[in-house]
């Protein structure tokens, strides 16, 4: 579905529904070039907003209550405004996540009726859940609170929702990424800091394209949170608040007093910091097959060391060596999804037809293939005329 398809079916739904006319807001998924795993770490990341939303149509209702229909799941839910009010059903809790973590901040929010849907694919990577978060943080932000919430806090605000909601112990990128998202720039943050940057971002000989392998990944399930529990030891026994703080000679020094395991995730992490800035003074000198070198090498770190890659990752990663791709990785939390490639304009084809054919004929189903668009984050689509 486009995103325009996606708007008229939200409106009419909507009348349907409610009757009449709502704001209609949308906020987007996310790629993410290099620095994985780094956010929670106090480290860089290097996201930005794609060309692929949730979208949802949001009108104050007057009551204490919020009534939301998901399209998508085809599924109708309707919930309280206070703590024990809290929805039963996983997609509605990051709707109720949002309202509570607002109004702990001291903001408003008041009932709502809502209709929503997105095309950003789920269990890609892609950050669907920091999407939605972030398209009605944004909106209830604009409905209730005149925009006084600055946007760092409603990018806070929908990981605590993660935190606090729905079990997973995420950094700050996914979100910050749908919030700040801008067309055709990708964007540095330092997590530790919150200062970002803009780059623009418009190879003129190089484009980025994702492979979805459909494998899905929960990170609810996964041991994402035991990766970071891992990296928050490491940073303890060395007596720092983060790895951002940490080198290979920290890490060397202490490698006797912890696990193994705990030694390979923390070297990943140092290597990853240094890769980041590799690669943002390669962007600035347009070297891309530098940037590419990197992006290989935060594969091999994600596989090996991190280990949150899987079979079918690992062969997407292998194929695109073999045909020249220029970097090709794992991207987002891992344990499935997409891998992001940069390759040369003039191989797009060739590699497009020969990763699907030679994935399917090893593992009998198809990856889907995105071209990445960079694109804006959240935002008004359209404001209902006043009543
Ligand atoms: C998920 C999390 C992010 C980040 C990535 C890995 O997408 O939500 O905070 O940790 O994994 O880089």
């Amino acid at each position: 579905m486009t995103t325009e398809e996606m708007q008229k079916r939200i409106e009419k739904e909507f009348a349907d529904r409610f009757g009449g006319e709502a704001n209609v807001y949308a906020s987007a998924g996310r790629i993410n070039l290099i620095g994985e795993h780094t956010d929670y770490n106090g480290g860089f990341v290097f996201p930005g907003a794609i060309d692929k939303v949730i979208m949802a149509a949001i009108r104050p209702n007057g009551m204490e209550k919020v009534r939301v229909f998901s399209i998508d799941i085809d599924e109708y839910v309707e919930f309280g405004l206070g703590e024990a009010d809290a929805p039963k059903e996983s997609w509605a809790r990051y709707i109720f996540g949002i309202c509570r973590e607002i109004q702990k901040r001291g903001g408003d929010v008041k009932g709502f009726d809502t209709v929503f849907a997105g095309n950003v694919p789920l269990g890609a990577g892609l950050s669907s859940s920091a999407a939605l978060e972030s398209c009605y943080a944004f909106a209830l932000n604009d409905l209730f609170n005149g925009n006084k919430i600055d946007k760092f806090e409603l990018a806070k605000i929908g990981q605590s929702t993660e935190h606090n909601y729905c079990g997973v112990n995420c950094g700050i990128m996914d979100q910050f990424a749908s919030v700040f998202g801008r067309k055709g720039h990708l964007m540095r943050l330092d997590c530790r800091s919150l200062e970002h940057e803009y780059f623009p971002f418009n190879p003129e000989d190089y484009s980025l394209v994702l492979v979805d392998s459909r494998v899905k990944h929960e990170l609810k399930d996964s041991p994402y949170n035991k990766r970071r529990e891992s990296c928050e030891r490491v940073a303890k026994k060395l007596g720092i608040e983060t790895l951002r703080d940490a080198d290979m000679d920290d890490l060397n020094r202490i490698k006797s007093d912890i696990t193994a395991e705990d030694y390979l995730r923390a070297k990943y992490v140092i290597g990853e910091k240094e890769r980041v800035l590799a690669v943002c003074d390669a962007l600035n000198a347009g070297d891309y097959e530098t940037v590419g070198k990197k992006m290989y090498e935060t594969h091999e770190g994600l596989s090996k060391d991190y280990e949150v890659s899987c079979v079918e990752l690992d062969f997407l990663n292998d194929v695109a060596k073999e045909l020249g791709v220029t970097g090709s990785r794992i991207m987002g939390g891992g344990f499935g999804g997409c891998t992001i490639n940069l390759l040369r304009n003039d191989l797009h084809d060739k590699f497009v037809k020969e990763v699907t054919a030679r994935f399917n004929e090893k593992y009998g189903h198809e990856p889907m293939i995105y071209d990445v668009v960079i694109s804006d984050g959240a935002r008004l689509v359209k404001e209902a005329p006043k009543a």
